[in-house]
């Protein structure tokens, strides 16, 4: 399973991040259920993320590409992994997603209810990923399953299903590397074929690791897109004057920092996790060597030492403090494609409704520990007047 999903258990059937908001101020570091450490604190979970030495990122015993390594070797993945995210790599790749946002937003009932999260955030997630991996259109009925079973799984702790869930992954991502092993030289030129040519320190990467960096990334991508684009949505169905500045226009730039200090507000990505390796003190506790931790990024992007109100809205104040994509060297690659598809399918909604609004007769109703952000937002599309 990619560390990537929010799997925090502590606060099984309660809306996490009320849970952290109610704890923090009178504790920086809980003990869950679990007995995991569980870091709330902006400060803590920022020197935990920096200190990639006495936190390790070695957390599971299956290979983790590149979010389970640590010191030289992880940064010799990323060297190798990171040029796939960039820019430059990423813009072949804008109109084929503004493509798909179009179509996805054509195809969506006018004012009737849509669930932001299932029909909107997972169908283009899936979409996106496949046209940006170059895999073919026929398996969006096998992803969107495969996210649904995940969440699932995740929230039940049954390790049998969760099992079940990462096998019939590697069933999808079999599926895509066959062809293009038996293709060899003649296999098709996309993102999935380069990175199965892709070389660390002059070594090819073996079958293992292509198959777990395609998990990440996969991982990365549909569960948290379509968690966010649920979050954002409900946003700007409660803030008709957000969204209409959005729609009356923004530049990219201003666009993003608004996505980014939404997703600070209510971060469904909610924590990823670490060891320690020798005793460390942090936050008044000492931790043992061997400690499980958690760095719950959701309640640090609220910690009221740094935002203050942690529901105040001002991208331009908070953008340094903002960890929706963590800090130090394990920070988010994909950073820049999610963000791209975010203000994709966004802009393309903005422009083809007259208004976003929560559908009156069914309310939103919030994930449960160990997801994050909400379930479902229902919300109403209303066409362009004339
Ligand atoms: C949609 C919103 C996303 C959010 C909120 C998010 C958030 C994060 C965070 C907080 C981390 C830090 C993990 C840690 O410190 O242990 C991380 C790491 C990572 N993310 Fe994302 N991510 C998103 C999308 C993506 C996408 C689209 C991809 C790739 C396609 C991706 C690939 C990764 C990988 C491979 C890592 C591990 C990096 C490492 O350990 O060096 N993420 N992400």
């Amino acid at each position: 399973m990619p560390d990537h999903m929010p799997d925090d258990l502590s606060a099984s059937g309660r809306d996490l991040r009320a849970f952290t908001d109610a704890l923090r101020p009178r504790h920086r570091v809980v003990r869950n259920v679990g007995g995991e450490w569980v870091l709330l604190g902006h400060d803590l979970v920022v020197e935990a993320a920096r200190d990639d030495v006495r936190f390790s990122s070695a957390v599971s015993r299956h290979l983790q590409v590149p979010n389970g390594i640590d010191g030289e070797r992880h940064a010799a993945y990323r060297r190798a992994l990171d040029v796939f995210l960039g820019a430059d790599a990423l813009a072949p790749h804008h109109a084929q997603f503004r493509r798909i946002a179009a179509g996805l937003v054509a195809s969506l009932p006018r004012d009737e209810a849509v669930d932001a999260v299932s029909a909107i955030g997972v169908r283009f997630a899936v979409r996106a990923q496949c046209a940006w991996l170059g895999w073919p259109a026929s398996l969006e009925g096998r992803l969107v399953d495969w996210v649904a079973e995940n969440h699932v799984a995740t929230r039940s702790g049954d390790r049998d299903r969760t099992r079940r869930v990462a096998e019939e992954f590697d069933a999808i991502i079999q599926s895509v590397l066959a062809p293009r092993r038996a293709a060899g030289a003649d296999a098709p030129d996309d993102v999935t074929t380069r990175l199965m040519r892709t070389t660390v320190d002059g070594r090819p990467l073996d079958d293992p690791e292509i198959v777990s960096v395609l998990r990440n990334w996969t991982g990365g991508d549909l569960g948290s897109i379509a968690q966010c684009v649920g979050v954002l949505l409900h946003h700007l169905a409660t803030h008709p004057e957000l969204q209409q500045r959005l729609r009356d226009g923004v530049d990219d730039d201003a666009f993003d920092a608004v996505i980014d200090e939404i997703l600070r507000i209510d971060n469904p990505f909610v924590s990823n996790r670490r060891i320690t390796t020798c005793p460390v003190d942090i936050g008044g506790v000492t931790l043992p060597e061997g400690a499980r931790v958690k760095l719950n990024w959701t309640s640090a992007n609220r910690d009221e030492a740094v935002f203050g109100d942690p529901d105040a809205f001002d991208p331009a104040r908070n953008a340094p403090h903002n960890l929706v994509y963590g800090i130090g060297r394990h920070a988010c690659p994909g950073r820049l494609l999610a963000t791209l598809e975010l203000r994709i399918v966004l802009r393309e909604l903005l422009a083809a409704t007259r208004s976003i609004t929560l559908d009156p007769l069914q309310p939103a109703e919030r994930a449960v520990a160990p997801v994050g952000g909400w379930a479902h937002v229902r919300v109403l599309l209303a066409s362009p007047a004339g």
